[in-house]
């Protein structure tokens, strides 16, 4: 057997094509959304991203506004300009790219922004909305995995679903999600016992490290989902996930490749939150 490929690359042409008509009905409007992404210090990954973020603003017509600061940039100049941001009617979403550099608190910098324009949903707010079943916006990457699980119409409701990672941005949102679709969710971590028993058990495993190989076909169960959230760069300069992909697709019933998979559906997912802010904001003012 080899595993159907879910293809998030075409997913995310597909909704980005939807994303193009809304933009242009607020245009009709006369809202022209806009995305404000700030970026701190040198980091390649970062800056590639942010990039990617500004290349789909421009194919559908959002505009972006990007802050590049040099690493040494200090904490209160930051605070300020969210805080322009957060009062600008124009922007209506803010983005700050993480990781920050290490002098910076992350939580003090995340927690000035205005939850309406919180589109990549890490506020305490906007956290704490989701935890309460009643979310605001959703951070992008989950968003992105759940909407490529029903696109393939892949059922979730009393499955084992594995989640291994516990990040903010990425496992903890992920699992929250999953629970709320009814699956039964296991969580792991760097510090988790026997992780191939739990992964083996897994209908539906996430995966979520940043380790290249980190899940092998001898990990996994027959026919299992694996949705691949790593993104790793080999020694020869090739983008790799967390998974074995050509070994453990022999196994699995459906895969995502990297690259192709998760990737662009987390920047699609930013653009349905950004359009979501202008709406939002929209009916506020
Ligand atoms: N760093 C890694 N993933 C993300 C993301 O989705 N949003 C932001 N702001 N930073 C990230």
């Amino acid at each position: 057997m080899s595993a159907e490929i879910i293809d998030g690359k075409s997913l995310a042409l597909k909704i980005k094509e939807e994303l193009k008509k809304d933009v242009q009905e607020l245009k009709n409007k006369g809202i022209n959304p806009c995305l404000a992404v700030i970026l701190v210090g040198d980091n390649k990954a970062s800056q590639k991203y942010v990039s990617f973020k500004e290349k789909t603003c421009k194919e559908l017509e959002i505009q972006s506004l990007v802050f590049k600061f040099d690493e040494n940039i200090d904490e209160t100049s930051l605070l300020n300009l969210i805080d322009e941001l957060n009062n600008d009617p124009n922007v209506n979403g803010i983005l700050v790219q993480l990781p920050l550099p290490k002098h910076l608190n992350q939580n003090i910098i995340l927690e000035k922004i205005n939850p309406l324009k919180d589109v990549d949903g890490f506020t305490p707010f906007c956290l704490g909305r989701l935890l309460n079943d009643n979310p605001l916006f959703i951070p992008c990457t989950p968003k992105g995995v759940i909407r490529m699980l029903d696109e393939y119409k892949i059922p979730l409701e009393g499955k084992q679903a594995v989640v291994i990672g516990r990040s903010v941005i990425v496992g903890k949102p992920l699992s929250l999600l999953l629970l709320k679709r009814n699956a039964t969710v296991t969580i792991c971590h760097s510090k988790t016992f026997n992780l191939p028993e739990i992964t083996k058990n897994a209908d539906i495993l996430c995966v979520a490290v940043g380790k290249e190989n980190f899940i092998n076909s001898n990990m996994i169960k027959e026919g299992a989902v694996i949705i691949d959230i790593g993104i790793n760069v080999t020694k020869s300069g090739k983008v790799v996930g967390d998974v074995n992909f050509d070994e453990v697709r022999q196994k699995a019933s459906y895969i995502t490749p990297v690259p192709g998979g998760v990737g662009p559906m987390t920047i699609a997912m930013l653009m349905e939150n950004t359009i979501y802010a202008a709406k939002l904001q929209q009916r506020k003012s």
